[in-house]
Parts: C-alpha cells; sequence; structure tokens
C-alpha cells in the first residue's frame, strides 16, 4: 500500500500576524503543535534572510518541537552561507532551497538550478553529509528536474503557483506541466512535492498526479483558520487529501 500524501503546515504567516505587532502573539510553535495535532505531518517554515516572519528563535523552537514530537521539520531557505550555517546546526530533516528577493511578496518562482549547479551541488553535498535531505523548489520545466537530479537534491518541490492562478484551458495546461515534471523527476530517483498558493479544491487537483508525495501549504490554512480555527483548516485539508470530503 503507497503511504498517504503528506502534509507539510506551513507557519509562516502566523509569524507576520505576530510580528505586526512586534510581540510574542500568536505564537507559530503553538500554531505548529496545533497543526500537527489535527493532522498536519510536518511542519514547514521559511527562514527569510529580512526575517519578515520567522525568526532564528522560531527556528531554534520548532527544531525542538518537531524534535520531540518526532515529526519533520522541512526549513525553507535561500542559497547563502548564513542559511546553510543555521540548517547546519539546527539539522532539520529537510532543507527546501528556495529562491529569494528581497522586494517580493512572497516567493515568486522556482530556482534556476541549472545556472546554479556548482553551488546547488556544493550545498547538496554539505547538507546530505549532514543528514538533511535537500529539497529543490522549482517550476514545472524539465530542464530543472533534469538539473536537480544532477546537482544531488533528494527531492523536488514543484511551484503550483501559475497553476492554482491559471484559469479555464490555462489551468489544464499547467496541471499537465506539473504532471509531466513529477513523471519525469519520478523516472530520475526524485521525491515529488508540490506547493504554493494551494487551497482544498487545488490541492485535490494536484493529488490526481499520482507521483507526489508532499504537499506545502501555507496561506490558505492561516487565512481559513480566522474564519474556523487552524485545527479545523488542517483537518479539512487532511480530510481533502485522503479523499474523504472535498
Ligand atoms: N513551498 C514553498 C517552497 C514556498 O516557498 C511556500 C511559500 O512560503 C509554500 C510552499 C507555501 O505556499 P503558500 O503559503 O502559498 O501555501
Amino acid at each position: 500500500m503507497t503511504e498517504r500524501v503528506r502534509l507539510g503546515v506551513n507557519i509562516d504567516h502566523v509569524a507576520t500576524v505576530r510580528n505586526a505587532r512586534g510581540g510574542s502573539h500568536p505564537d507559530p510553535v503553538r500554531a505548529a503543535r496545533m497543526a500537527l495535532a489535527a493532522g498536519g505531518d510536518g511542519i514547514t517554515a521559511h527562514l527569510r534572510e529580512d526575517r519578515r516572519h520567522i525568526t532564528d528563535s522560531d527556528i531554534a523552537a520548532l527544531s525542538q518541537l518537531c524534535a520531540e514530537a518526532g515529526r519533520p521539520l522541512n526549513l525553507e531557505m535561500a542559497l547563502t552561507e548564513e542559511m546553510l550555517a543555521i540548517a547546519l546546526r539546527h539539522r532539520p530533516h529537510a532543507a527546501c532551497l528556495v529562491p529569494e528577493r528581497r522586494e517580493e511578496v512572497t516567493t515568486e518562482g522556482g530556482l534556476n538550478v541549472a545556472a546554479q549547479a556548482g553551488d546547488m551541488t556544493r550545498a547538496a553535498r554539505a547538507l546530505s553529509a549532514a543528514g538533511i535531505r535537500v529539497s529543490l523548489f522549482i517550476d514545472p520545466v524539465a530542464e530543472q528536474v533534469e538539473a536537480s537530479a544532477a546537482v544531488g537534491a533528494q527531492v523536488v518541490e514543484l511551484h503550483t503557483g501559475r497553476f492554482c492562478h491559471a484559469v479555464g484551458a490555462e489551468h489544464d495546461i499547467e496541471l499537465k506541466r506539473l504532471a509531466e515534471a513529477a513523471r519525469l523527476a519520478h523516472g530520475l530517483g526524485l521525491e515529488v512535492h508540490a506547493g504554493h498558493g494551494l487551497d482544498y479544491e487545488t490541492a485535490a487537483e494536484v493529488l490526481a498526479i499520482p507521483e507526489i508525495r508532499e504537499l506545502n501549504i501555507g496561506h490558505f490554512l492561516i487565512g481559513e483558520a480566522v474564519f474556523i480555527g487552524l485545527d479545523a483548516a488542517v483537518a479539512r485539508m487532511r480530510a481533502v487529501m485522503d479523499g474523504v470530503s472535498g
């Protein structure tokens, strides 16, 4: 029997709300605990270079929580010396390398792995040697999938942002792109994850792609939490992913 597709709950935007007032509420660690109790399989957090949401002390506390709970922490990070040192210090289950531009509102596109093959290979070696799974956040493009395998990543996370935004025929084309990239990645021995912009509907749609083993979802779940609570939002996403409800 294949394992169920894992749900990584990205709690960055709990920290965004907290930081709006500079205090300690709402606490992303409390949110992470609730997300895990409600059906999340792991926690994802992006330590951005500008620390606009998650902070270094959040990563320390989330590492401890995940270690105690025996659940994976997926640390999203830019490929910089500073971030590599932080990852090697905390040794999360996985490091998901993402492109980062200071002026962007959110991660806008995937990595250009092929263009940074040397740095990617060195980072993948260092992280893998520390027992950290290396995931590369890429657009669903064959060249990037192939480059990810070549630099030694174990995982690719396919960027679902375009698919989520596209409507009509374009939506179907984007889904097909994701499916083709997932098939290629799986064939090259990479584990396939997907994320960005997913909601109940689009998560159910991408789950039609059989190679996908994990979804990482943040903004929608934290937004839904305002209306129905974080535990209910995570539980409903879990049910959608299990095909229990739509
Ligand atoms: N996966 C990656 C690599 C991301 O950068 C993000 C956004 O931080 C997500 C998943 C989650 O995207 P969203 O918050 O839109 O669900």
